[in-house]
């Protein structure tokens, strides 16, 4: 019996089939119901008990590698079949996978930065998760400054905090503890304050801060800079105003308003009825803040500004509900890419 199966082994080792029909019969020779596997299986149980074990190895090894061989040529025919299957009609329509849209904010967050450009500003960025220092200490924040509350800041590290920047601001610092004067930046970037979330506060936002460093730079910089910002931003016939306001950072400080883009300036909902939407704060470079990133205050001096890319993208294409940013609806996201290249 052991040779019988070592030749029939050799056998199926051996054995190719021209067709599926040759195929078909080197399955009944072998596992038919009085193929050879049937009768092996009937002599084995007339084996003697000390052989048993060997024949019974042999057998099913037997077994295994004609199924095995079955598969593999059956496999060979398949994909034969398909090859001399009809060739595809090249004549019709391709599917065409949707290409996609630029997000809104990064369309506004590109035109801030080519509005900014063609002024000499050039863009850096900065990282998301900072120290005390970046966001804090070095932009003349008081140590018991509420906006390092934990209500306000996400919180990575206590002591020493490492926090999630709650402005782009911490990138002024960055690039001025690296850079001397003159400095014209702006730096985009997200931004993250625990808020509650609702059609008009998120958990993360996006900013573009501002920054110009050098002799003799004045609040009337700073002015006729944001009247240009707002002209290209909104139209031509756009004002500004600045309202005197505080933040750590600079001095004087201002916040500044446009004149509604939706009426033009006469009063509506929008506006509240003011004539006025505000979009922005700014102010001059504290002295504390140059001393604090190696800029000696005597000879330089600055402005900065930082913005919500939300709050421009809300008055551009008349967005009321900021959850829809981070939605991801393409029904909301495909809007705009054609609205304004
Ligand atoms: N960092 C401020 C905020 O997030 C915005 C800001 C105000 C930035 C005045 C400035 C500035 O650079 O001068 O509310």
């Amino acid at each position: 019996m052991k040779e019988k199966i070592n030749q029939y082994l050799a056998e199926i080792e051996m054995f190719t089939a021209k067709s599926k029909e040759e195929l078909e019969q080197f399955r009944i020779k072998y596992s038919g119901k009085k193929g050879i596997l049937n009768d092996l299986f009937a002599d084995f149980k007339n084996v003697a008990a000390e052989e048993r074990r060997e024949m019974g190895v042999l057998l099913n090894d037997l077994k295994g590698k004609m199924q095995q061989k079955l598969e593999a040529l059956r496999e060979s025919f398949e994909g034969e079949e398909s090859a001399s299957a009809p060739a595809q009609d090249l004549t019709l329509p391709v599917n065409f996978r949707d290409a996609g849209s630029r997000h809104p904010l990064m369309i506004i967050r590109n035109r801030m930065i080519e509005i900014f450009s063609r002024i000499g500003f050039t863009v850096a960025e900065g990282p998301e998760i900072e120290d005390d220092w970046h966001n804090f200490s070095a932009l003349n924040f008081a140590p018991e400054h509420p906006a390092r509350d934990m209500q306000d800041t996400f919180f990575i590290e206590k002591d020493p905090d490492i926090i999630l920047r709650t402005h782009t601001s911490s990138v002024q610092v960055r690039v001025m503890e690296k850079t001397q004067p003159p400095i014209r930046m702006i730096f985009p970037g997200r931004v993250y304050r625990n808020e509650a979330i609702s059609a008009r506060a998120h958990c993360f936002f996006h900013q573009v801060e501002g920054l110009y460093v050098d002799k003799n730079v004045s609040f009337a910089d700073l002015r006729q800079t944001m009247l240009y910002f707002a002209k290209e931003m909104f139209s031509a016939d756009t004002r500004i105003r600045l309202r005197p306001s505080y933040f750590p950072f600079t001095e004087p400080s201002a916040e500044m308003d446009i004149s509604c883009n939706l009426c033009g300036g006469k009063g509506c909902g929008f506006c509240k009825y003011t004539g006025w939407v505000e979009i922005l704060g700014c102010g001059m470079v504290n002295p504390n803040v140059l001393k604090n990133c190696g800029i000696d205050p005597e000879v330089y001096s600055g402005f900065a500004f930082g913005m919500g890319i939300e709050r421009i993208t809300n008055l551009v294409f008349n967005v009321k509900d900021l959850r829809m940013f981070s939605e991801n609806d393409v029904r909301f996201l495909q809007q705009f890419e054609s609205a304004w290249q």
